[in-house]
């Protein structure tokens, strides 16, 4: 097993939405024993209610306009500079709405944690909820995974799985899947921040051992 890391993790989380994810990984990095620390919040929109919970809790916020730059890499760029400053151990992806250059993901291999409202392969990209609804899925759920240069497609860590009730409507399952999304993504940032959740060659790893291609699997 891996030696558990025994300072702090200090962790850049960038978003451009509501935060409501942001939000889980504050009140569970302020539990007392949790090596991560948020130590800033960016994001490309400066109107993102993500960054007024950030100010509320006393961390640090920074917002860069993708608007302002000329094409994906020379905005990268300036991000890669604006989270380094940090010098953080991790970044995670909170409903960061941008598809992200392959120097960027490159830059940061391994220390990349993205949140999926879906139970990947399945759907990738946008509309989950309703795409799961339409084909008439029984299960549907949410993911964490390692950030590759394939859009939604890097190393599972951790997936979440809900049934999937007859009467519910896009607005409802997104619902339940979001109060699974705020208990998987804490997770999965203690278990890196404690040193036991790493990127091997052939995928996700946790305490030394190769996850299952579906990462970690919690039913409900
Ligand atoms: C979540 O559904 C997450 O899975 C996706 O973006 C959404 C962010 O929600 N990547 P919030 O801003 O954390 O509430």
């Amino acid at each position: 097993m891996q030696e558990r890391m025994s300072q702090t993790c200090d962790v850049v989380v960038l978003l451009s939405g509501t935060g409501s994810n942001l939000q889980a990984l504050i009140d569970s990095t302020r539990t007392g024993d949790s090596p991560a620390r948020i130590a800033a919040v960016i994001s490309n929109r400066a109107d993102a209610y993500g960054l007024q919970r950030a100010r509320d809790a006393g961390i640090d916020t920074r917002c860069l306009d993708h608007k302002a730059f000329e094409g994906r890499e020379a905005f990268d760029a300036a991000l890669t500079e604006m989270i380094d400053a940090f010098n953080p151990k991790l970044v995670v992806l909170a409903g960061f709405m941008r598809i992200l250059s392959a120097g960027f993901v490159r830059h940061y291999q391994g220390r990349l944690l993205n949140i999926h409202p879906s139970l990947l392969p399945k759907y990738k990209g946008l509309h989950t909820h309703q795409r799961a609804l339409e084909a008439g899925d029984t299960e549907h759920g949410c993911s964490v995974h390692f950030v590759t240069e394939e859009l939604d497609g890097g190393p599972l860590v951790v997936q979440a799985v809900i049934p999937v009730e007859l009467q519910d409507s896009p607005q409802s399952l997104a619902q339940r899947v979001h109060g699974q999304e705020h208990l998987i993504y804490p997770m999965a940032v203690r278990w890196f921040a404690e040193g036991r959740l790493s990127l091997g060659e052939q995928g996700a790893l946790l305490d030394g051992k190769l996850l299952a291609a579906s990462g970690h699997l919690i039913r409900t």
